[in-house]
């Protein structure tokens, strides 16, 4: 039996945004919209896909909307239902047996429920998806069963045939989604168990652009020789050897800055403050507050960070503290968020021979 999709993605998103719409928000570098194309491409026996849009908005994002044979582009109505409707008609001498109406608005869907949902179709005449609820349901003053109390989502199935016939029959009455004609009606419908992830955006906070976390990590080491002072995560350490360097030689700053720049491939250290004069014998707390403020103003917020500094001599247990306090201060977080810890190598290598000290930094960071 071969599918035809209908992708809705003609609506204003309006609850979600006044200026861009939700369909073509971007979530981990993919438009919204996006999502539902490919799934839906990606199943054999989906043969055609019709996106219906909203030109206006379209315009502006086109280039970046997924395409391929399968998917033809309309233009949306007024309402949902108008949508669905056009998109519809425009079938009416394709002969496909079975429609799939998918909300663009509904970018988690997962193939084993849109697979789950064409099997039951093989044998039923509508299946619709359903999630049940956990709060309290309250309708005017009265406790609801929550467990009766159905979420209905989308990918929907139907007969062609029944769902355009009854499109033309409700012509005239107002619904959210084709399940309720059915419905309304009471024909027999097949509910599945849906998936509690297929949300569909409709307020700002359903996509949690900003709960999505990246790491970045950072190596350094520096040589150990007499007469120079020894820095370490912006503290100066009393002892009798100090690391070489064209800047003041801290292999923990270093080694945190290139894990705040890999967190969002934002280049390394070299890059931003490359070996000329402007930045001899700068300290590198100078360089750790640029790389803070340039990360700010890119909306980077800092979650944790965890040092490894290791260094056969001197011993760093008294400074451990000091230098997560120093740190914490300059990247405008808590001393909670920076762990240091000092590690030796014993006596093995470079740094065992106490001539160089070593640091690596992992960082993790989202989005504000
Ligand atoms: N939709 C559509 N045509 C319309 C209205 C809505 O194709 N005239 C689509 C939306 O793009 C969305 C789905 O139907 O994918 C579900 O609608 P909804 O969540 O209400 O989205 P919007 O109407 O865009 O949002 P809002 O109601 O907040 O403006
Ligand atoms: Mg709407």
């Amino acid at each position: 039996m071969s599918y035809c999709a209908i992708i809705l993605a003609a609506g204003k998103g309006h609850r979600y945004s006044k200026t861009i719409p939700k369909q073509y928000t971007v979530f981990d570098n993919e438009l919204i919209i996006n999502y539902s194309l490919k799934i839906f491409s990606e199943i054999n026996t989906i043969k055609k896909i019709i996106l219906v849009i909203n030109k206006p908005q379209f315009t502006k994002f086109k280039d970046r909307v997924y395409r391929n044979k399968k998917i033809t582009i309309i233009q949306g109505g007024k309402e949902r239902k108008d949508s669905v409707f056009l998109a519809l008609s425009r079938l009416q001498r394709a002969n496909y047996k079975k429609i799939l109406i998918h909300d663009a608005a509904r970018p988690f869907l997962k193939k084993k429920l849109l697979n789950k949902i064409i099997k039951f179709s093989k044998k039923n005449e509508a299946v619709i998806p359903y999630t049940s609820n956990t709060d309290t349901i309250v309708f005017k003053n009265k406790i609801l069963d929550r467990k009766k109390v159905l979420s209905i989502q989308t990918p929907q199935c139907f007969s062609y045939k029944k769902i355009f016939f009854l499109h033309k029959e409700y012509k005239n009455k107002k619904f959210s989604d084709e399940s309720s004609l059915y419905l309304y009606k009471n024909l027999k419908v097949k509910k599945i168990l849906g998936d509690y992830d297929n949300i569909k955006i409709t307020i700002k906070k359903d996509l949690n652009n900003d709960k999505k976390i990246s790491y970045g990590i950072g190596y350094d080491i520096h040589k150990l020789e007499k007469d120079y002072k020894l820095y370490l995560g912006g503290i100066y350490i009393p002892y009798s050897m100090g690391t070489v360097g064209h800047s003041d030689g801290d292999p923990v700053i270093h080694a945190l800055i290139d894990s705040l720049l890999g967190s969002k491939k934002l280049g390394d250290i070299g890059t931003l403050f490359p070996n000329n004069k402007k930045f001899k014998n700068k300290r590198s707390t100078f360089f750790l507050k640029k790389v803070i403020n340039f990360i700010e103003a890119k909306n980077i917020k800092i979650n944790n960070i965890d040092i490894n500094i290791i260094a056969q001599k001197p011993n760093l247990k008294k400074y451990k503290n000091i230098i997560s306090k120093n740190l914490a201060k300059i990247c405008n977080v808590s001393e909670n968020q920076i762990s240091v810890k000092g590690k030796t190598t014993d006596r093995l290598g470079n740094v065992g021979k106490n001539k160089a000290i070593a640091c690596e930094v992992i960082s993790s960071v989202t989005n504000n």
